[in-house]
């Protein structure tokens, strides 16, 4: 369990109730085939759609939640583009207090959807995107009454997904020479950051990674520079135009050489498909960014090809089913006879 193992690096005090849904130690997998098919040489997958709720955002829930409660609060809040208010949901039904999540209408993967009103929260719909769900959500917070926000503006959901790489310095014996991953709100680039800075900084790895953030086309305002009124992707998870973590990113970027590209919803498709269909991970499409974003940059020779990768597949693919039904295949239908399915199979 997350909040045990890594006790020395969270705000654990002997007050702090120890939850666990049975987050973190995620697989961390070697992808030589989905590699391959992008130039890379040294690929690793951090398959963090095996957290309880299917995404990272469990990491630093756990921990959020458990402040939470500790504080005496009555309720979590959040905005969200729908992973954060899956993981609210369940870690506030299994803590014993009330989830209210604010979601742009019509904008969450149904799956995303279902995991929050399955764990009782209390779900509003916005009329407008993520970024104005968020002010609404820093308002709530701001009025007091036992009401915490659970976004990533709260530090302990960083120090929670910071755990995420120093996970990866353990299984590799130190840091890779890279980590990639898709970058929305940009919470999750600056736990990373800090991290691999925390690891270097006791020892346990000799080097920190360049840092590749990617952002989905329509939506990326790190790359342009300048927010996005009206951001658009077929990566909802991502979906966002005025980062709260913003400095926090560009400083990840900078301190580490890295970069923050974008990538087109056509690249994310393919990537999408090449990742299951290579690698044997299915993911949603938000992971897919860093997969097509690593192929454009290694093409240009912006990123080594012989560099040790760490891609981070933020969450499962059955999140979002609507995007991913174009992958469904003709049906074979046979009679129930071994010579029927022979003959369904072409064989
Ligand atoms: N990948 C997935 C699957 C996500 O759900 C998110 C963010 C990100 C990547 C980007 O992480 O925001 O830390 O840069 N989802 C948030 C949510 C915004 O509400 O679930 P970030």
């Amino acid at each position: 369990m997350l909040m045990e193992r890594f006790r020395s690096v969270l705000p654990i005090g002997p007050r702090t109730p120890i939850l666990t849904l049975g987050e973190g130690a995620t697989p961390l997998v070697r992808a030589p085939r989905l590699g391959a098919a992008i130039g890379a040489s040294d690929l690793w997958l951090k398959v963090e759609g095996a957290n309880p709720t299917g995404s990272f955002k469990d990491r630093g829930m756990v921990v959020a939640v458990a402040k939470a409660v500790e504080s005496g609060a009555r309720a979590v809040v959040c905005a969200s583009t729908g992973n954060t208010s899956a993981s609210a949901a369940a870690y506030a039904a299994a803590a014993g207090i009330e989830a209210v999540v604010l979601l742009p209408a019509g904008k969450i993967a149904a799956g995303k959807l279902l995991q929050a009103f399955a764990a009782g929260a209390k779900v509003v719909s916005i009329r407008g995107n993520f970024d104005d769900a968020l002010e609404i959500v820093r308002e709530l917070g701001a009025a007091g009454g036992g009401v915490e926000i659970v976004n990533s503006i709260n530090p302990h959901r960083i120090a929670g997904q910071a755990t995420a790489a120093h996970e990866i310095v353990a299984d590799l014996g130190g840091a890779p020479d890279a980590l990639a991953l898709p970058v929305g709100n940009a919470g999750n680039i600056s736990a990373y950051w800090r991290g691999f800075t925390d690891a270097a900084a006791a020892g346990a790895s000799a080097k920190r990674p360049r840092m590749i953030g990617v952002q989905a086309a329509g939506a990326a305002p790190l790359v342009s520079g300048a927010p996005i009124a009206n951001p658009e992707t077929v990566a909802t998870a991502i979906r966002i135009g005025k980062p709260a973590s913003w400095e926090s990113a560009i400083a990840a970027r900078d301190e580490s050489g890295g970069l923050i590209d974008s990538v087109t919803d056509a690249e994310i498709l393919r990537a999408q498909e090449e990742i299951i269909r290579l690698g044997g991970i299915f993911v949603e499409p938000a992971c897919a960014a860093p997969i097509a974003g690593l192929r454009n940059l290694i093409a240009s020779g912006r990123v080594d090809r012989s560099a040790r990768i760490v891609a981070v597949m933020t969450g499962f693919g059955l999140k979002d089913p609507d995007t991913a039904s174009r992958l469904i295949g003709e049906i074979r239908e046979a009679d129930a006879t071994l010579a029927g399915v022979r003959s369904a199979l072409g064989w």
